[in-house]
């Protein structure tokens, strides 16, 4: 069977599952065909030639177009066009028409600086990212309108204008990251009633989140079904997240976020990792009900986490604070009083604090860790003494570190020390405390005694007493008390 007849079998919707059985067949150059009109149906695939051929260097102008059968039993075309040195000039003038049955297409890593024009109606999956794009005219995707995801992320995006993304209801997920953006028109996504991921991090949105209008969903017209929410390193100082009711993820970190206001409530995982806040005091996170996992890695000037600052979140199982290295306190009472009561349980399974400047950690925390599985405490100047040695004697949690303090216990790995070794100097020598006690006082006696001989012993001796040797005897005899003679 010759390959240029079975391909117009693919491109009139056939099903195809023996391409790729047949490719060795194919022996004669691309160049030896004649021109068939009929073959040529795109600019960016060139059907006869051997897919996925392992020498196809990237010169080529056409792209590795690979052809599937959908769970339909419809062929399906993905389009694989990363770094092909594509410029805008490849892209015929008004716009460029798909291959039949296009599903995907990834132009990403090429020298684009303007959105081609693309139409293809299946179309779910456009990667443009890594180009040097400035703008996105408006409706530019308006002949792909059944795209699900787009990426633009790496290129040189400045501003997003309102229609930008008109004519794209199904979007789903739409990634903006690490570009230059400082403006977004309003509403500039309210079209895309499907969006549940948007990616920002990385573009300068701190000016435009300002403290008076940091409310993300009045300014971008992003609905409530969003669900994850990404803007790391965008130099905010503010953002208001409180419409987002269906808000499960946001990742906040590295931004100058100095407090939260309120979080929407089915936030499931937070990261804030990287924000300057100095503590987390009581109530930090108010009423997270559903929060599992809040990342604070790298917190730069992070001290302590204070009584009560994790309070009200019963569904925490994952705290990570790696990297931040100037904690150095955890307040027994972290997740209130509560828990030692034995009101409320936590949750907690996984508490990472590699790299932190934790040296001990309160036994009343046993409390609150009944539940955990993992505690990774790695890099931390442990001190490994009585104080600590509840820990050790957790059943069911697995330690990572190593101790510091004591010197007989450096470098040991903590899981692999008795609890007993878990000692106190001051435990370790009470005997001889009391010992040192018993002599110091023995001491005091013995002085006091040798004080009371000496005193007795250069005292004047006490007057004699008048015996009476007959009554006015001439001979009894007369002393004269020397002190008294001065008296008398
Ligand atoms: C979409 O297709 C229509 C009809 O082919 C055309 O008029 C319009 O300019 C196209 N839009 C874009 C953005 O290419
Ligand atoms: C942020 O974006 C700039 C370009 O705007 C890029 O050079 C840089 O690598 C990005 N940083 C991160 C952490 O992605
Ligand atoms: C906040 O930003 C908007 C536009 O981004 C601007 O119009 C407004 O003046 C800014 N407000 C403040 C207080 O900076
Ligand atoms: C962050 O914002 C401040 C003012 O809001 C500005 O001075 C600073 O240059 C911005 N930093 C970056 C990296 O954009
Ligand atoms: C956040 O936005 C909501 C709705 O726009 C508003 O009611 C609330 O006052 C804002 N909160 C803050 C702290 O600005
Ligand atoms: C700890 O905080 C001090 C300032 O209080 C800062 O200079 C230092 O860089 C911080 N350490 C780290 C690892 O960020
Ligand atoms: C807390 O309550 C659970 C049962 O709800 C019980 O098994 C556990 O021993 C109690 N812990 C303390 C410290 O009272
Ligand atoms: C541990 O915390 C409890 C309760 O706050 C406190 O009474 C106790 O002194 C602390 N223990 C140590 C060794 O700091």
């Amino acid at each position: 069977m010759n390959r240029t007849a079975l391909l117009l079998f693919v491109l009139v919707g056939c099903c195809l599952q023996v391409l790729r059985a047949e490719e060795e067949e194919e022996l004669a150059p691309a160049t030896d065909a004649p021109a068939d009109v009929r073959v040529v149906v795109s600019h960016l695939c060139h059907f006869k030639k051997p897919l996925q051929d392992p020498t196809d260097l990237d010169e080529d102008q056409y792209c590795d177009c690979d052809v599937h059968n959908s769970p339909t039993g419809l062929p399906e075309v993905q389009i694989d066009c990363r770094k092909h040195q594509l410029g805008d000039g490849f892209w015929q003038e008004s716009s460029e028409q798909l291959p039949q049955g296009t599903v995907r297409l990834d132009l990403s890593r090429n020298a684009l600086t303007v959105v081609p024009r693309l139409v293809g109606e299946q179309l779910r999956y456009l990667n443009l990212g890594h180009n040097q794009i400035t703008t996105i005219p408006d409706k530019v995707f308006g002949n792909v309108s059944l795209l699900e995801e787009l990426d633009l992320s790496s290129n040189r995006i400045e501003m997003l204008g309102t229609d930008a993304l008109a004519g794209l209801p199904n979007l789903k997920l739409i990634d903006l990251s690490s570009n230059l953006i400082a403006k977004i028109e309003v509403n500039a996504f309210s079209n895309a009633l499907h969006l549940s991921q948007l990616k920002l991090s990385n573009n300068s949105l701190g000016a435009f989140f300002n403290r008076t209008e940091a409310d993300l969903y009045l300014r971008l017209g992003v609905t409530n079904r969003l669900a994850v929410l990404e803007m790391e390193r965008c130099n905010l100082t503010d953002i208001n997240l409180s419409s987002g009711v269906g808000l499960e993820r946001a990742l906040l970190g590295y931004n100058r976020l100095q407090q939260l206001s309120k979080l929407p409530k089915q936030l499931a995982y937070l990261d804030i990792s990287g924000t300057p806040i100095r503590s987390l005091p009581a109530k930090f996170l108010p009423h997270l009900l559903h929060l599992e996992s809040l990342i604070l890695q790298d917190m730069p000037i992070l001290y302590t986490l204070e009584e009560y600052a994790l309070y009200g979140l019963p569904r925490l199982s994952m705290l990570n604070l790696q990297g931040s290295r100037n904690l150095s306190t955890i307040h027994p009472h972290i997740f209130g009083q509560n828990v030692i009561r034995n009101e409320t349980d936590t949750e907690l399974k996984r508490l990472i604090l590699k790299g932190t400047n934790i040296r001990t950690l309160n036994s009343t925390l046993q409390f609150a860790f009944e539940n955990l599985r993992l505690l990774d405490i790695r890099g931390a100047p442990l001190r490994c003494d009585c104080q600590l040695r509840w820990l050790r004697e957790l059943p069911n949690l697995m330690t990572l570190g190593v101790c510091v303090k004591p010197n007989a216990l450096r470098d040991k790995r903590f899981g692999t020390i008795d609890p007993h070794q878990f000692q106190c100097r001051a435990e370790q020598f009470w005997i001889y405390t009391v010992f040192n006690v018993l002599l110091a006082i023995l001491l005091i006696i013995l002085v006091s005694i040798g004080i009371f001989l000496i005193v007795r012993a250069i005292r004047p001796k006490p007057h004699v007493q008048l015996r009476t040797v007959g009554a006015n005897s001439p001979y009894a005899r007369v002393t004269i008390e020397p002190n008294r003679a001065e008296i008398l």
